[in-house]
């Protein structure tokens, strides 16, 4: 598939007015994406694990309107009206406008909400965009009935990429690819595919336990933190370095080596911080409890072999991954050891999830 292949032809059905619900999880990346080209093209591929609990839904209202120059629209989060939330939804629209060409002829209501508290410092806009780029692939499934399921997920996460890159991983589960490898038939940088290799059981239902260290705006977006890798020192061997690591993993999802599995994945998270560190300019997202956690989990993991590990997003928050046998133990050392460098001692229980769910209006 390429990008023109996601032009439609001009529509025969129609439709007055409607409503489609979606909802859609969040995602974790185990190899990251920092840094982009134009047309948010990754400048390296990514895998990540679908996550479960944390969730954005949204109902998606539409009504016909006289066609007119912009778009007409309002937004909603649990009730609220959220203006500050229109650029973005300008933005993402600007970006689909050819590929969805009705968007300027409805007036929209997008009401939204998540499962996860809005100040978390959890990203929503991966959740949220591919909820809302599935949304508006329901209405053009109207305009287009003969579609089919396979272009409908491929063309929802091709939009949901235009929105936030990462939200194309947030479609389907549990381990999806996002960006061309050599060794991973059908990846692409244009949507998110599933992983197609075989993954041994000690990865099924692995477990992510967020720990909320710091649920305050971030000093310097994802976005921005992208665009430093323009210019950076390091960026040719970090895009390098992702490939590699995809490639290790597919040996590792294969073998089920856990310890192969935890070395790729912390250094993963390390490397991705050290980028913005080495940027220039530079910064850190980390915040103290983030270390001291990271330090409780090496030791921990030094003292029982138990298999647990960390990485992080572009924040201050840890993502804890462990295998669903070694629960037991690894949340009483949660509940021990690290609810007291979570902010207001929040953390979140969550899993491997699969994928987004269309609901009953
Ligand atoms: C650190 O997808 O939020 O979470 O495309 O600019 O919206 P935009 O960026 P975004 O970047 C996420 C970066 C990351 C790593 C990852 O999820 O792969």
């Amino acid at each position: 598939m390429t990008q023109p292949d996601f032009i439609p032809e001009p529509y025969t059905s129609q439709i007055e007015k409607g409503s489609f619900k979606w909802s859609s999880p969040s995602n974790i990346a185990l190899v990251k994406y920092w840094g982009k080209k134009e047309h948010q093209i990754p400048a390296n591929p990514s895998i990540s694990f679908t996550l479960d609990a944390c969730r954005t839904t949204t109902l998606l209202s539409f009504e016909k309107k006289e066609a007119s120059n912009g778009f007409s629209f309002e937004v909603f989060l649990e009730g609220d009206k959220k203006d500050d939330f229109k650029p973005k939804i300008e933005t993402f629209f600007k970006r689909i406008e050819a590929y969805l060409p009705f968007l300027k002829e409805y007036h929209f209501t997008i009401d939204t909400s998540n499962s996860f508290p809005h100040s978390s410092g959890i990203a929503s806009s991966a959740s949220g965009m591919s909820a809302l780029a599935l949304c508006l692939m329901s209405i053009e499934k109207e305009l287009v009935p003969e579609m089919n399921d396979e272009f409908f997920l491929q063309k929802a996460s091709f939009l949901a990429r235009l929105g936030s890159g990462s939200a194309c991983r947030s479609l389907e589960g549990d381990l999806i690819v996002w960006g061309s490898h050599q060794e991973i038939n059908g990846s692409s940088d244009l949507f998110g595919v599933k992983y197609p290799f075989e993954v041994h059981d000690n990865f099924k239902n692995y477990h992510d336990t967020i720990l909320l260290v710091d649920k305050g705006e971030k000093q310097v977006s994802s976005t921005v933190g992208h665009n430093l890798m323009h210019d950076h020192p390091f960026a040719e061997q970090r895009f390098e370095q992702a490939h590699d690591n995809l490639s290790k993993l597919i040996n590792v999802f294969k073998s089920g080596d856990i310890d192969e599995f935890i070395a790729i994945v912390e250094s993963e998270a390390l490397t991705l911080h050290a980028m913005m560190m080495t940027s220039m300019p530079y910064f850190i997202l980390m915040k103290p409890n983030t270390l001291e956690i990271i330090n409780k989990i090496w030791q921990f993991r030094k003292e029982t072999g138990l298999h647990i590990c960390f990485t992080l997003d572009a924040g201050a928050n840890v993502h804890i991954l462990h295998p669903e046998n070694e629960a037991e133990a690894i949340f009483k050392f949660i509940n021990t050891e690290l609810v007291a460098y979570c902010q207001n001692g929040h953390y979140i229980c969550d899993r491997i999830g699969f994928g987004a769910k269309q609901l009953p209006i």
